[in-house]
């Protein structure tokens, strides 16, 4: 059963901008994009990297030590590891790609709760 945490103040996240925190134990990526609010795991599926240390364009943010692409509505990876060549296609095969867990965002009272 999911359990509402308190994360964060609505005032604490502006429009584009992305942070970490941690709630229930869990690393979670909290981001504001188009008026809405979103979050999923702050650990890359890879080599675990700190998500919120990378960018965030759109809905795509990009893992900062890999080049990994998530979109952080649904978790879906939209690209696993940049590059090409021979090594980034034996690093794909011994490390498939994994999608990042979502969590459920609630507003109320200024406030932001996660279900974890
Ligand atoms: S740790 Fe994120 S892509 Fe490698």
């Amino acid at each position: 059963m999911a359990e509402k945490i308190d994360g964060i103040g609505t005032d604490e996240l502006e429009e584009g901008q992305m942070r970490g925190i941690t709630v229930g134990g869990q690393e979670v990526l909290i981001a504001k994009v188009g008026g809405n609010i979103y979050a999923v795991e702050n650990v890359c599926p890879h080599l675990k990297a700190i998500l919120s240390e990378g960018t965030l364009e759109g809905y795509t943010v990009t893992c900062p030590r890999h080049g990994s692409q998530f979109d952080i509505r649904t978790g879906e990876n939209l690209r696993w590891l940049k590059g090409s060549g021979l090594t980034a296609g034996i690093a794909k095969l011994v490390k498939p790609p994994r999608p990042l867990r979502t969590f459920k965002t609630v507003i109320r009272d200024n406030r932001i709760t996660i279900e974890i």
